[in-house]
């Protein structure tokens, strides 16, 4: 089976409609067709700020949601990604072939210093797509299921792979990004030119996974639309209704132009109105199981603690041949 690894930061006390559309759907799905790695990236969460006892709360949280969300730690292997030290390990030689141009091209970090000020920018947030590529690479990963936003960093990991490959003998595999047609970037719900995020100056643009599922209905039902009455999927000229249209779609099973004939003659309250029952319908158990993870924590703490063992084998390997290959002494 080939192989897939993702990762998805707890940076947030939920996951919302974005990354479950952009990224987590494909996880599960993957998961009958590949041998599937699935992390909890908590070193990328310490780039921009953080408080160590929120971290810890949200890394468990993380994890009970992909649970929830149907991620089998009997099929796949879920981690954390700072219980594998060959990550930050493999990081820093892949950071020593990484061109300080080259990074600094990296559109993500150029908006991110951006808001944060140049001077106060960590050099962690600077060198983030770097130990994003060694996750990936250190598994051998075939494909890489992630949204549209993480294209350039699956660029830049392919590049480092290829790089090293040529430099010091066939080591790594060249990922793929495995990115969705319809759902690669889900909008924000009151600013529908750009995505959801977390870090969105909107609460109201996001729909989270374990809110309260009337307060989601409620998010949806007061989405921003756009002018003109007709519900069409026209991303360029309805970027609201459109991305209201490929939410519905992608979580009721139903493509969008039958959604387009079935609310032929509707207005966008019906349509969003209906949508929010889906959605609620949608999140409602995510967030029950969710909790029923939670609420026993020694059980979630031992999945992890299996999963980051079998990583660890995994990752120890590709370690020490890459140890081997640049050059490093054996420790006797
Ligand atoms: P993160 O934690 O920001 O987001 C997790 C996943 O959700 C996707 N996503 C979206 N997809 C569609 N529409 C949106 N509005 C939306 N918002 C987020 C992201 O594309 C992502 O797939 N750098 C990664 C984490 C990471 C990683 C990795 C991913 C670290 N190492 C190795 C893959 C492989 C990130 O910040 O994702």
């Amino acid at each position: 089976r080939p192989r897939v690894f993702s990762g998805i930061q707890p940076t947030a006390d939920s996951f919302h409609l974005g990354n479950y559309l952009g990224a987590l759907r494909s996880w599960v799905r993957m998961q009958d067709t590949h041998d599937c790695l699935y992390c909890v990236v908590d070193l990328h969460a310490i780039t921009a700020g953080h408080e160590p006892k929120v971290l810890r709360q949200r890394t468990r949280v993380a994890a009970a949601q992909l649970l929830a969300i149907g991620i089998d730690p009997e099929r796949s292997t879920l981690f954390v990604q700072s219980h594998v030290p060959a990550h930050a390990e493999l990081a820093w030689v892949l950071g020593c072939i990484t061109g300080f141009g080259e990074a600094s091209r990296m559109t993500q970090f150029k908006d991110k210093a951006a808001r944060q000020g140049a001077e106060r920018a960590s050099v962690g947030l600077f060198t983030y797509p770097v130990l994003m590529a060694a996750d990936i690479l250190l598994y051998r990963a075939a494909a890489v299921p992630v949204g549209e936003d993480q294209r350039q960093h699956l660029e830049l990991s392919r590049d480092l792979a290829q790089r090293f490959n040529r430099d010091f003998g066939k080591t790594f595999v060249v990922p793929e990004a495995y990115i969705p047609t319809d759902t690669a970037k889900i909008t924000d719900l009151q600013d529908p030119t750009s995505k959801m995020s977390k870090s969105s100056s909107t609460p109201n643009g996001i729909v989270e996974l374990l809110d309260e599922p009337n307060r989601s209905a409620k998010r949806i039902r007061s989405a921003v639309t756009d002018t003109g009455r007709e519900i069409v999927y026209d991303p360029e000229h309805k970027p609201g209704i459109s991305n209201l249209l490929s939410i519905y779609s992608a979580l009721a099973g139903e493509s969008v132009a039958e959604l387009e004939q079935r609310y032929e003659g509707h207005g966008y309250g019906d349509l969003k109105k209906d949508l929010g029952q889906v959605v609620a319908d949608f999140t409602a158990p995510i967030r029950e199981r969710t909790q029923a993870y939670l609420d026993d924590p020694a059980g979630l703490d031992k999945i992890l603690a299996v999963g980051a063992e079998k990583a660890r084998a995994l990752a120890d390997a590709t370690l020490r041949q890459v140890y081997d290959r640049v050059g490093f002494l054996p420790a006797a």
